[in-house]
């Protein structure tokens, strides 16, 4: 069971582009002002430096207080060694333009002998919030995590993130077995959605 589950993690891991090869593009990826929105994928260590700075600015300005008030603090060399890992897969979300305004950093893995798809980082810029563009990001990851069977999404959140958890409930994100605690006295919480195969 474990070495299956194993085999699936790294079957997943090894695809340059699995969100185009199992078609994993849900139909709606118009925005709620009514913009198309395109994606582009990349695995981190093919990301370029322009888009590397672009993500860990991204990161920076959306992130920074609350890892300040974080139990783990702000740690801007360990987040870029995190953001660049091997492991890590990115989709970037494209305005009609071609800029680009949101992101989520992915990646497929072993979380407690489970196979799954943990959403490490998800970030939009602030003028394209609230208009559905993290949610057609998730629907995509849910799809990716069915066609590779892995059997959950799961995701980090600061418990004192109120918009980011009101996002992720709004998406049926509850929390995960694995999630610690109250009484543990830690500041962030593991959603995760199970994955129906
Ligand atoms: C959290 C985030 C990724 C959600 O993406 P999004 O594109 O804004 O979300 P969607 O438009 O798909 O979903 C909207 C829902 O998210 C929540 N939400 C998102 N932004 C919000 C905001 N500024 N204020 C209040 N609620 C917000 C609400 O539940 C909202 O539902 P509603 O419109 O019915 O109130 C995005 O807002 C973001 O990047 N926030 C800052 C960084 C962050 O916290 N990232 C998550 C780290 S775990």
């Amino acid at each position: 069971m474990a070495d299956k589950a194993k085999k699936l993690v790294k079957k997943a891991s090894q695809q340059m582009n699995p969100v185009e090869k199992f078609q994993c593009l849900t139909d709606d990826r118009t925005s709620s002002d009514g913009e198309e929105i395109t994606f582009k994928y990349a695995w981190a260590t093919h990301l370029t430096d322009e888009e590397f700075d672009w993500v860990f600015s991204l990161f920076k300005q959306n992130m920074f207080t609350m890892y300040q008030m974080s139990q783990w603090g702000w740690d801007a060399d360990s987040k870029k060694n995190e953001l660049r890992a091997t492991t890590a897969r990115y989709i970037i979300a494209l305005n009609s333009k071609g800029e680009k305004i949101g992101y989520t950093h992915y990646r497929f893995v072993l979380d407690h002998g489970i196979p799954a798809l943990y959403c490490y980082e998800i970030q939009v810029i602030e003028d394209y919030q609230k208009k559905g563009v993290g949610s057609m990001l998730m629907r995509t990851l849910e799809s990716l995590a069915e066609k590779t069977f892995m059997e959950k999404v799961l995701a980090t959140v600061f418990a004192y993130n109120e918009k980011s958890l009101a996002f992720f409930h709004k998406n049926d994100y509850t929390s995960d077995v694995t999630c610690p605690d109250e009484d543990q006295g830690l500041d962030y919480l593991i959603l995760s959605k199970g994955v129906q195969i």
